[in-house]
């Protein structure tokens, strides 16, 4: 999907306005700092200048435009390719780890999430802006009728909840808003 994933994503940054979120996401960001499944790179622009930052995503084409964007922003991070839910990243070894619309990609939110925890410092920053089940009862049935075909389309499923997973491993839970009628959701957590 690499090769059109900026086109269509740039169609939901208009309707939800996911790239104000990234940018909210992204300067609440500082010292050594992970992103996990950065896809084309969409949050490059967004990072504070003095973050030493690491980009990791599950495949190379993705990476490959990321890196792309890097040079032309004149961004300066270290891409890799990895498995979010399983990171060959040291134990409380980062101070930001940050989600921006890969949860409802990746397989096993959970785990991805459990390995956030694992790999920040105590005091360490869980950033993430996801969509997820509207409250709206009406737009929630529409959501359930489209989660088949974006899943098998787009390998996205509208219907995680990481904020769940969020508040089971103990993280302290520091600032949550919602937009676009309660599909998107953003959050800043610490590990205590
Ligand atoms: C919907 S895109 C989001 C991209 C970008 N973060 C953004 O804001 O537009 C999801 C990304 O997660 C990546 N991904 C999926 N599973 C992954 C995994 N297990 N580990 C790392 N990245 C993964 C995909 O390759 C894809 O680039």
């Amino acid at each position: 999907m690499a090769a059109s994933y900026d086109r269509r994503a740039s169609r939901w940054d208009r309707v939800l306005g996911l790239d104000a979120g990234r940018r909210w996401v992204c300067e609440r960001a500082h010292g050594d700092v992970l992103e996990l499944g950065v896809g084309t790179g969409l949050s490059l622009p967004h990072y504070p200048p003095e973050v030493r930052l690491t980009c990791i995503d599950a495949t190379s084409e993705m990476l490959a435009v990321a890196q792309q964007r890097a040079t032309e922003l004149g961004v300066i991070a270290d891409f890799r390719v990895g498995d979010a839910q399983a990171l060959d990243v040291d134990s409380a070894s980062v101070d930001t780890v940050i989600f921006t619309l890969s949860l409802c990609t990746i397989p096993m939110p959970a785990r991805a999430i459990g390995e956030a925890w694992r790999v920040l410092r105590p005091d360490g920053r869980l950033l993430l802006i996801e969509h997820v089940r509207s409250p709206n009862a009406v737009i929630r049935t529409g959501q359930r009728l489209l989660d088949p075909l974006f899943r098998r389309l787009e390998a996205d499923n509208l219907f995680r909840e990481p904020l769940e997973h969020v508040r089971r491993l103990g993280f302290r839970v520091e600032e949550l808003e919602r937009s676009a009628c309660g599909i998107v959701e953003r959050l800043r957590a610490t590990k205590p």
